[in-house]
């Protein structure tokens, strides 16, 4: 048990999935699951472990923005010694050819700063996703016919965004979307020499204003977990 997952240490597999939001964890457990069991309630961010075709899955909350991403990552890599973590979550489209209802695979994570970044001083390192699950997670989703695009996105410390400055700056380089946890993950994942990848799918639009109805989230959110677990277990 740690901090903040209530668990013992064979309660947890060594592939964990981490939407933001702990009911999508819950969700995704009793849809994509076999024999799925709630294995963390403290602070309601629920985690759950069951089967996906025959292989051992946690599906733990990670909460939103990189501060939280950051005590549960470091509690299940350093106490649970998990070895793939993936993201699964949503996104801000900042691209004209990035449609609503996308799916984005984070090949590399910019950021102002993330939680890690103190002991980088001067250095701007550069969080990037594992290549394996990368090239997995690509053909999964090519192979599911879902609209997918491969590149770096915008790790933001604001929802709200004071500085449309930086998103102008983000959208000039390429940046494919934003969203507020994968840089953190990526960086903790490199320290420890573990596997992680971020799969995102495009909930709303920087550029046009559009935002998906809630009813189709869903759907677009069983895509994602599908290319996670397609990915993790290739
Ligand atoms: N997650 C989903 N949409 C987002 C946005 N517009 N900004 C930051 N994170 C997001």
């Amino acid at each position: 048990m740690t901090i903040h997952i209530g668990a013992n240490k064979d309660d947890i597999a060594d592939v964990v999935l981490m939407p933001g939001d702990p009911y999508r964890a819950k969700w995704a457990a009793e849809t994509f699951l076999t024999g799925a069991k709630c294995i963390n309630e403290v602070r309601g961010m629920l985690g759950f472990t069951g089967d996906w075709n025959g292989h051992r899955v946690t599906i733990q909350g990670s909460g939103m923005g990189m501060p939280s991403m950051s005590i549960y990552a470091n509690e299940l890599i350093k106490d649970f010694d998990v070895q793939t973590l993936i993201r699964i979550g949503s996104c801000g489209g900042m691209q004209g050819h990035v449609k609503v209802r996308d799916v984005i695979l984070a090949q590399t994570a910019s950021t102002v700063a993330t939680p890690s970044s103190t002991i980088f001083k001067e250095l701007n390192f550069a969080p990037t996703a594992d290549f394996g699950l990368l090239h997995k997670a690509f053909h999964a989703a090519e192979k599911m016919d879902v609209d997918v695009h491969v590149g770096g996105i915008y790790s933001s410390d604001t929802f709200y965004d004071e500085r449309p400055d930086l998103n102008k700056e983000m959208q000039r380089h390429g940046i494919l979307g934003v969203e507020m946890e994968a840089a953190e993950l990526y960086t903790l994942a490199a320290r420890y020499g573990r596997r992680a990848l971020g799969v995102m799918t495009v909930s709303d639009h920087l550029l046009t204003g559009e935002a998906l109805p809630a009813d189709q989230r869903e759907r677009s959110f069983g895509d994602m977990i599908d290319i996670a677990l397609s990915a993790a277990f290739a």
